[in-house]
């Protein structure tokens, strides 16, 4: 037996005994790397970067190879999908994602349409070199934004505090029901292209699930994020798949009884309670605070310390921080991260 079936992340996923905890982490590649600065300084910047599928394959190793990850996530990004839907996205420095056409009208709403077929190609090819290149136990995951999240981003034209989103959820709730199930399907045949290519794992970044009211979040998430992995299902049955909720503590029992196989975890909710509110439906991803990243190996190793111990000896947990790594982490915090957790999660 050899390959995926039997690597750390795929046990910890299938909630079977591992050697040691997994450990990957969110944007594990990223500016932190002066490997990836010095890449995206004469590559044209980040969009070409990710739609150019040796660099982004080059870009998904770069950590893996550093710091020997249990996973490796594919270099892209959640809103290549509203990208190729024709919104056109664009990156303004320290203020983050925006859209030139945004869906700021009903007739704009009323336009939209899935992706052409052959426009989200270099994802799925990224894929294939990527997994031609890691090593045979290094599971590699594909990803999607969960259908509300990039509606989020697609309704408001940008990052901020995602008001106009919001508002259509109570005032026009049939117009952003006609994006969620656009999205949802447009997701859906992402993930597939990117498992059919090479990935062996989904994962679906739902960031902004935290925003929705406790029964809007059922009506406008969950809902579709299940539409995503029946449909998954049906087409990869093998593929474990991973929900990430942020700022969604008070949902989880709903999210781990979705059909996915393991939830992920922002740092606000103790592990304790997480890994009781999916009540062994699902593994548990999670969920240091990257926060604890920022200042010195020692707080990094003590942070990290503190999270294996919050989880528990129980099989089912793969060890990730609570959202991305941020750009200014010292990449030697990381180090000592990766080492303490290799030597005290046995
Ligand atoms: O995790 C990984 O290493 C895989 C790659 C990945 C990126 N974005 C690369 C990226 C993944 C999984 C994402 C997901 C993503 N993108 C999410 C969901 C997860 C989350 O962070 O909440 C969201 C909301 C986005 C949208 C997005 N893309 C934002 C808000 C930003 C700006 C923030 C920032 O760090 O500048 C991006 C840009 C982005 N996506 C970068 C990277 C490495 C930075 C690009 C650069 O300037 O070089």
């Amino acid at each position: 037996m050899s390959g995926w079936e039997d690597s750390l992340l795929f046990r910890a996923l299938r909630r079977k005994p591992t050697p040691r905890r997994p450990l990957w982490l969110m944007r594990q590649a990223g500016r932190y790397l002066p490997e990836y600065r010095a890449l995206r300084e004469k590559s044209g910047g980040f969009m070409a970067m990710l739609k150019n599928p040796e660099i982004a394959c080059e870009i998904t190793l770069q950590p893996v190879r550093r710091f020997g990850f249990d996973a490796a996530i594919i270099f892209s990004d959640i809103l290549t999908i509203p990208d190729a839907m024709g919104l056109e996205l664009y990156f303004v420095e320290n203020e983050g994602p925006r859209f030139r056409r945004p869906l700021d009208s009903e007739v704009a709403i009323a336009k939209l349409a899935p992706p052409p077929a052959e426009s989200l190609a270099f994802a799925a090819e990224a894929c294939a070199l990527a997994r031609r290149e890691l090593p045979k136990n290094t599971p590699l995951i594909g990803f999607c934004g969960a259908p509300w999240t990039l509606a989020c981003y697609m309704a408001d034209g940008g990052g901020g505090g995602f008001w106009k989103t919001r508002a259509l959820r109570h005032s026009r709730p049939d117009l952003l029901h006609r994006i969620l199930e656009i999205n949802a399907a447009a997701a859906a045949d992402l993930l597939a292209a990117q498992l059919a290519a090479g990935a062996q794992v989904a994962m679906i970044f739902d960031s902004w699930g935290g925003l929705l009211d406790g029964g809007g979040y059922e009506e406008f998430s969950l809902s579709y994020i299940r539409k995503i992995i029946e449909s998954l299902r049906r087409r990869a049955p093998d593929a474990p798949i991973i929900v990430f909720a942020r700022n969604c503590g008070f949902q989880l029992p709903q999210i781990a009884a979705c059909g996915c196989d393991a939830v992920g975890v922002d740092w606000q909710i103790p592990l304790a309670a997480a890994r009781r509110a999916v009540a062994d439906k699902t593994a548990v991803q999670g969920n240091l605070d990257p926060a604890a990243l920022l200042s010195s190996p020692e707080n990094a190793a003590a942070a990290a310390k503190k999270t294996l111990a919050d989880f528990g000896n129980a099989p089912g947990h793969i060890f990730n921080l609570g959202h991305g790594v941020d750009k200014t982490t010292p990449p030697e915090n990381v180090a000592a991260l990766v080492e303490t957790v290799r030597a005290h999660s046995v």
